[in-house]
């Protein structure tokens, strides 16, 4: 399950734009600034691959990576950038729920939640969504190595964790697979990688 080589591929704007070889593919997606683009870079052992920033809104389009020359990462913008103009977050809100209801071989969506803080209502929302509308989830716990801290609620990991998937229970008929990870530590790589290739069936 280990990554050989990654490349850039493209960056789009609108579905139409996304490659049309139909490989298989992985999108990573969660509020702005929980560390989508560092997880992409440590997933493909890569410091600046995927660009990466400490004010949120960084990413701003679809960008697709091809791995072993045979599937995708596709790292998206963050959800929940209060300063983004209100039209330019409608349209991109819009548009990837699209992206995720209509791309044939999107094979799950990985949705990324800061385990550092307790649930937020945005992201617990977001995964109510993606579960009434049946769409194939992955959960994603980032930013593990952050070690409780009073200003982010005073909890472990470990316990924002087990309170956002009690949380989000009822919105599932099964439970979504989870994996506790963390960019800087590179927790989770490993697992990440070899649920994809199961994921993919190689
Ligand atoms: P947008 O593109 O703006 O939506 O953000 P993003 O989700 O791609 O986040 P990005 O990867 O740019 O990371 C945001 C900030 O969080 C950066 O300062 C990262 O260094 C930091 N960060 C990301 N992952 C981790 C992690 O696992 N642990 C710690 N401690 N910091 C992290
Ligand atoms: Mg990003």
């Amino acid at each position: 399950a280990q990554v050989v080589n990654a490349d850039f591929v493209k960056s789009s704007v609108r579905p139409d734009d996304c490659p049309r070889d139909g490989l298989p593919e992985f999108a990573l997606v969660g509020r702005s600034n929980v560390g989508k683009s560092s997880l992409l870079n440590s997933l493909v052992r890569r410091k600046r691959l995927a660009l990466t920033s400490k004010k949120p809104g960084k990413t701003q389009c679809i960008n697709h990576f091809k791995v072993n020359d045979s599937w995708y990462l596709v790292d998206l913008p963050g959800y929940g950038y209060a300063s983004a103009p209100q039209e330019a977050r409608t349209n991109w809100d819009e548009f990837t729920r699209n992206y995720f209801l209509s791309r044939e071989n999107l094979v799950s969506v990985f949705l990324l939640i800061d385990a550092s803080i307790p649930a937020k209502k945005i992201d617990l929302d977001y995964a109510s969504w993606l579960g009434q509308n049946k769409v194939p989830m992955t959960l994603v716990f980032t930013k593990c190595d952050k070690r409780k801290k009073k200003k982010n609620g005073g909890r472990r990991p470990e316990e924002n964790v087990e309170t956002f998937q009690s949380l989000i229970r009822e919105y599932f008929e099964a439970a979504p697979p989870w994996i506790m990870t963390s960019s800087v530590t590179n927790q989770g790589r490993d697992e990440i990688l070899l649920h994809m290739s199961q994921l993919r069936n190689y």
